[in-house]
């Protein structure tokens, strides 16, 4: 779960407010001081995540307001000095080591408020520096970034992932990349900051292609606005996360759905009710994913993505389900058992010709899909077979 949550959760337009709305950035840091999330319970965000099978959280430690949601002693502009007053990092970090959950911090590079920053009127900075601003990237790095990074990594137990946002193209310095792989060993950082880095973050898509080369995490939304609250959202239905969220994985990707709490600390009744819904389908299903690999190349069917352990092959019918079969081309070995993992019913299966198809050439053929029945959740069929299927063989052309 990707938890975008800050000040912006009070005027509960956008995080980008200030930015988006040319608000002044003087008026807005009065939210700073306003901000008294009195309702904020982790152990609440755990409830949902873990009810609907999410293992990891990334958490909004500084958005690009520059606002710091831990008692970081690099800037007053922090939740220690806020209505608040408490560490919400550190009280969500604290939940997550004894839950279970893992931690992955999310940090913006792009800071409205620090005097260094050099704000610049490049995208997603302000138009120009503020009265007293003293630009210089390099500074803002050296003596803070990197400051803060000691924080982030030293003072909140193991965290698992580092995600950087929107860096300046041009500035490049692996130095910080080293650092955080220095004070947490084995964390993996994203590609988005200064440095090189492990992961890909494709944000609000599906790349094209059937499986990742590269160690892919997907990120999106549950409202189609905002990443933080926004008052009146306009949420994706649940068929659509679901399909996407199938792909991605589907293709060997981590997903990263994001919710924005409201200013009170509370996740929005509407996201948590998508979570959910997305959670029922994702228990039914989620053998076709834990310690499987993509195999959606094996087969032709852009509609169907196949994924394999084993002798088992899981096939995905993205949705809208076409129809009541699926054939997949150019598997022509029958299993032992075909079962839709959404009901838990057995599915018919035959080798056989079709009339659209391969000429002569018997291909697997799955029928009995309850297609009307599944409206907005991806049908999941375990495949099982006597032995691993793992070839690809290249369909014969018509001739
Ligand atoms: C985009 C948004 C930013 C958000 C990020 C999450 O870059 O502009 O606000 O934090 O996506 O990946």
């Amino acid at each position: 779960m990707f938890v975008h949550w800050g000040i912006y959760a009070i005027p509960a337009w956008h995080e980008q407010i200030l930015w988006r709305r040319n608000m002044s950035p003087f008026d807005y840091k009065h939210y700073a001081k306003q901000f008294n999330p009195v309702k904020f319970n982790p152990h609440e965000w755990i409830d949902l995540m873990q009810e609907a099978g999410m293992e990891y959280i990334c958490f909004t430690t500084k958005h690009h307001d520059g606002f710091c949601m831990w008692d970081t002693k690099q800037t007053e502009y922090n939740i220690m000095n806020s209505a608040y007053g408490k560490d919400i990092l550190k009280l969500l970090t604290d939940a997550c080591h004894e839950r279970g959950i893992k931690v992955g911090l999310y940090y913006s590079c792009v800071d409205w408020d620090h005097p260094y920053y050099p704000n610049l009127g490049r995208s997603h900075e302000l138009s120009r520096p503020k009265p007293g601003d003293d630009p210089d990237i390099n500074r803002y790095y050296n003596e803070y970034v990197v400051k803060q990074i000691e924080e982030l990594c030293t003072n909140y137990g193991p965290i698992s992932y580092f995600f950087w946002d929107l860096n300046i193209a041009e500035y490049k310095d692996p130095s910080v990349n080293d650092l955080i792989r220095k004070l947490q060993p084995g964390i993996m950082i994203n590609d988005r900051g200064p440095g090189e880095g492990d992961y890909k973050t494709p944000e609000r898509s599906v790349p094209p292609g059937r499986r990742f080369e590269l160690p892919t995490e997907a990120c999106q939304s549950v409202g189609k606005h905002s990443w933080g609250y926004k008052q009146d959202e306009d949420y994706y239905s649940v068929a659509y996360l679901i399909n996407s969220i199938d792909k991605i994985m589907a293709m060997g990707g981590n997903y990263l759905l994001n919710v924005g709490p409201d200013a009170s600390g509370v996740i929005p009744e509407e996201a948590q009710r998508i979570v959910r819904s997305i959670g029922r389908w994702y228990k039914k299903v989620r053998e076709a994913f834990d310690d499987a690999v993509p195999a959606s190349d094996m087969i032709t069917d852009n509609n169907v993505m196949l994924t394999r352990k084993n002798h088992t092959l899981y096939a995905h019918v993205n949705i809208p389900v076409i129809s009541s079969s699926i054939v997949l081309t150019p598997i022509d070995v029958l299993p032992n058992k075909a079962v839709l993992l959404n009901t838990g019913q057995e599915l018919e299966t035959r080798v056989d010709i079709t009339p659209n198809l391969y000429k002569e050439k018997p291909i697997l053929r799955i029928r009995g899909i309850p297609a009307d029945d599944l409206t907005g959740e991806v049908p999941v069929i375990k495949l099982e077979f006597d032995e691993a299927i793992e070839k690809y063989v290249p369909p014969e052309k018509d001739a």
